[in-house]
């Protein structure tokens, strides 16, 4: 099996408060989303990244993606929600690659511009050979609080075997179009949540905190400064 990637990037990046969808933000001189594109474009053994856009999206012609050419392939077919624009990328694909059944596909977010080329690597080694597939994660380091709706402590979470989902998250290609088909309505903000409402259980691959998700705007100084120290 091949390994492809996809960057969903048909959100529009309300948390910023900007008026540019956020996977356009500039950091470190260049759109966020092309700092995620070069580490997958990069990898020599990832066949082809598909970029799934909004329809319409002026902002992408704006900026040059020359430096990816061969490797990208942009979709316009983003959906309403983050998993509609995941299954109809996937569904895109079909048309404009080799794409088959059991290859792999890694999706990651453009808001997780500083994914290093060696969790990339841990998680292509370590899941090549799995049954389900996964996704990069890190350990809870805080306290967590249970709180109620007037904000008192209702309890302490344990934190023993918690984890923050990252991206990206690797599953064979028909396993994750079953998958979020099969989601309907009901929202999941990551791909191995569909997995996981199938019954099954994807294997957490440990990364490193730096592959941080930009959300609000005081992120974006802590990725560029992880991007220039790397
Ligand atoms: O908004 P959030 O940070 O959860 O978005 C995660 C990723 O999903 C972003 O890369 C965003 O562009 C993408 N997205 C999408 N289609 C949507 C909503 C979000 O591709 N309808």
């Amino acid at each position: 099996p091949n390994f492809f990637a996809l960057i969903p990037a048909a959100g529009s990046g309300s948390r910023m408060g900007d008026e540019l969808p956020k996977q356009y933000l500039s950091l470190a001189g260049k759109p966020m989303i092309y700092h995620a594109l070069r580490i997958l474009c990069s990898s020599s053994r990832i066949t082809c990244v598909f970029v799934v856009l909004a329809p319409g999206d002026e902002e992408w012609l704006r900026h040059d993606w020359s430096d990816f050419s061969g490797k990208l392939e942009v979709l316009e077919c983003g959906g309403a929600t983050r998993a509609e624009s995941v299954l109809n990328g996937l569904k895109a694909a079909r048309g404009v690659s080799s794409i088959g059944d059991d290859d792999w596909v890694l999706v990651h977010d453009a808001a997780r511009p500083c994914l290093a080329e060696m969790q990339l690597d841990k998680l292509l080694d370590e899941l090549a050979d799995d049954e389900v597939g996964g996704l990069l994660a890190v350990p809870v380091a805080d306290t967590l609080k249970r709180g109620d709706a007037s904000r008192r402590v209702e309890y302490t979470e344990s934190r023993e075997n918690l984890w923050q989902a990252q991206t990206p998250q690797m599953f064979r290609y028909k396993l994750l179009v079953e998958a979020l088909s099969m989601m309907g309505g009901v929202t999941m903000t990551d791909d191995a949540g569909a997995i996981e409402a199938l019954g099954l259980h994807p294997k957490l691959v440990l990364s490193d905190a730096r592959n941080l998700k930009v959300t609000y705007p005081q992120d974006l100084a802590l990725a560029e400064l992880i991007l220039r120290n790397p």
